[in-house]
């Protein structure tokens, strides 16, 4: 069995949010289907039972959905997908606005706020089956999860090993994007300064693919 043939389903790749008495919370998701688009507009998010997303979704019975963009930094799949919010306070690291009390990271491609109203618990996972309380259509192309496993990858993990680190976020300065893969260039190096013979790290195209965000 070849389980990458899943990253061919064309999911996308959210930052769910979640908030109960002062605690925030929230992680990465990929497991996230429309059930039903109206009457009431449902969704279904799958969750990882141990995680501590699980547990305030279970305490609050409401959660966020910011739909990632394509321009996302990959620090940011990083900060919410490879460390726990047990451990990590993972909304200070990201620019983000807190609405109807529950978090969404600024700039994302669309939101959607849920309240659950079923959940059914799988082996390794809880199926919360929620209903859309309130949607924003946004700017931007969604990130697709098999183009994040393509391209995107590692430059989440380089950027996550340097916030380590460095026990710092990344800078938030000019951002440029690569018109070929898509990739974000924002190193401590200006990208004028990167020397002329300089290419993309995922696609490996030179400096003049790349466009200023
Ligand atoms: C690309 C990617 C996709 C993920 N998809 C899911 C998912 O669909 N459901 C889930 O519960 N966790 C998923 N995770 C894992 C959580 O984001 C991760 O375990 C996180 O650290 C949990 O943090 P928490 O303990 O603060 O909830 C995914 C992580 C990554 C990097």
């Amino acid at each position: 069995m070849d389980l990458t043939a899943l990253y061919k389903f064309s999911y996308g790749l959210y930052v769910i949010g979640v908030k109960h008495g002062d605690k925030l919370g929230g992680c990465i998701v990929d497991a996230l289907v429309q059930a039903s688009s109206d009457d009431p507009p449902t969704l279904i998010l799958c969750s990882i039972k141990g995680n501590y997303t699980n547990e305030l979704i279970k305490s609050s019975g409401a959660f966020s959905i910011s739909v990632l963009p394509v321009t996302v930094d990959p620090f940011v799949v990083a900060n919410f997908g490879f460390q726990s919010a047990r451990v990590a306070d993972k909304w200070a690291n990201v620019p983000h606005t807190i609405v109807d009390g529950l978090p969404q990271i600024e700039g994302a491609a669309s939101y959607v706020r849920c309240k659950v109203k079923d959940t059914v618990e799988l082996a390794t996972h809880s199926a919360f089956f929620s209903v859309v309380t309130d949607a924003v259509c946004g700017d931007g192309e969604p990130l697709i999860f098999g183009n994040y496993q393509k391209t995107m990858k590692k430059a989440a993990y380089d950027a996550f090993q340097k916030f380590k680190e460095s026990g710092t976020p990344p800078a938030r300065g000019d951002k440029w994007q690569c018109s070929v893969c898509g990739h974000v260039y924002e190193g401590d190096t200006p990208f004028e300064d990167l020397p002329g013979d300089w290419t993309c790290p995922l696609c490996g195209v030179g400096k003049d693919k790349f466009e200023k965000m």
